[in-house]
């Protein structure tokens, strides 16, 4: 059996999410490439060998350019801030290695483009976690539209929401621009983003307008290292600090295709923990997805006879007709947040053996199609302005 040394630079939040699906992707499901957890990166105060012995990397480092350039490594995986994608994923290019990244590919549109260059230009394979994809009700959704069962797409309709961002949290990475790029927008719209071009095979091709906003403007210096969720555990300081990037930004987009479409990111949204959804209108029927009730997609069939035209509640568990879900568990015994994760792994190692995904996968040319939409949006709120996708490349 062919296997990959995989290297995971970083062990917060994502590291958490990524080790767990690298320790569960070969028993789980039958890739073709089995991975091998070698070595994980984490700086020397979170104590790297702990969370090595915990999570069942056979190595743990301090130091990431070491770890990158090592023989022994055959896949690099990213999941530092957004600012270190650039310089991490760029090291394991030139290494000529694979390299899988988080979301958003990169904290600026330049970074960006330098990755897809780079990669393009050594012939690697490239990944990027847009995990949201590798849900079993996204993918069906991606599935129905393809199949023509919900005719041309009028609306699209996007939001995320999360309420973690309040006064008390201390300015973590998440909320310095040299660090992140921006704030809600690059955590949240970037997701949504990809899941809308993802689900209607369309690219946003104009931002009709935008706006952004920082509620809070200034928040304590934080104390202690990353402590494994977005914000849990982070303590803050006497001394204060200024956020530079947005708590929100709306934006109105077309899509290729015509349709027209909102997005909403926000991290203020009380009551709103991880309210990832989206609703597509098309000329036979519609569809709706609520993270939070991740296992199912709501589905209007406009083609019934009238009389018996309604929502469907579909549960996406059925093994063999629902995607991945045929390698967990029986129907409805229901799948959660991590699942997507090692669903996406799953098929980072098909690729890697030569096989298509299960569900198209992007890499960095088709996350930087995505940032160029962040970017435009940007550019539109800032500029208050009709911007053209045509404008920034
Ligand atoms: N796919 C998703 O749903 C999802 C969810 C959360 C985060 N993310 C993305 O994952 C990446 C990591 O986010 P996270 O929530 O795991 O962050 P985190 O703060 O929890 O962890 C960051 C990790 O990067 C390491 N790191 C390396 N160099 C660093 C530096 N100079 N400063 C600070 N940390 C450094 C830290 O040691 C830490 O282990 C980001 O790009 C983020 O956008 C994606």
């Amino acid at each position: 059996m062919a296997k990959v040394n995989v290297a995971l630079i970083g062990q917060g939040f994502m590291g958490r999410s990524h080790s767990n699906a690298w320790g569960q992707v070969n028993k789980f499901f039958k890739p073709p490439v089995q991975a091998v957890m070698h070595t994980v990166f984490g700086q020397a105060e979170e104590n790297p060998a702990a969370f090595a012995a915990n999570w069942g990397w056979q190595h743990a480092a301090t130091d990431w350019e070491a770890v990158v350039r090592s023989p022994e490594i055959g896949l690099v995986d990213v999941v530092t801030p957004n600012y270190m994608h650039a310089p991490v994923a760029k090291a394991a290019i030139a290494a000529g290695k694979p390299c899988a990244c988080e979301k958003p590919i990169a904290g600026s549109l330049a970074d960006a483009r330098a990755m897809v260059e780079a990669a393009r230009k050594a012939g690697v394979k490239t990944f990027v976690w847009f995990n949201y994809r590798r849900c079993p009700a996204v993918g069906l959704a991606h599935q129905l539209v393809k199949q023509g069962k919900l005719g041309e797409i009028r609306h699209v309709r996007a939001a995320y929401w999360q309420d973690w961002a309040g006064g008390a949290v201390p300015l973590l990475w998440r909320f310095d621009k040299n660090l992140a790029g921006s704030g809600a927008h690059g955590d949240l719209n970037a997701h949504i983003i990809d899941v809308t071009r993802f689900v209607t095979g369309q690219e946003i091709v104009e931002i009709a307008g935008a706006i952004a906003e920082t509620f809070i403007k200034e928040r304590t210096l934080p104390a202690g290292v990353a402590a494994g969720g977005i914000a849990a555990g982070r303590a803050g300081t006497a001394a204060k600090g200024r956020v530079t990037v947005d708590d929100t930004v709306l934006f109105l987009a077309r899509f290729s295709g015509g349709a027209v479409a909102s997005f909403e990111a926000a991290r203020q949204a009380t009551g709103n923990q991880n309210r990832n959804t989206f609703e597509l209108n098309g000329t036979k029927g519609s569809v709706k997805f609520d993270f939070e009730r991740m296992n199912e997609l709501e589905y209007y069939d406009a083609t019934l006879p009238r009389a018996v035209q309604g929502w469907s509640t579909l549960m996406c568990t059925h093994g063999g007709d629902h995607p991945y879900v045929a390698n967990w568990w029986p129907d409805a015994h229901i799948i959660g947040y991590e699942h997507g994760f090692t669903n996406q792994a799953y098929d980072i190692l098909r690729v890697l053996g030569g096989q298509e995904p299960t569900l198209p996968i992007p890499d960095f040319n088709d996350a930087y199609q995505t940032q160029r939409v962040l970017e435009a949006a940007l550019i539109s709120a800032s500029e208050r302005r009709m911007v053209k996708l045509d404008e920034v490349q």
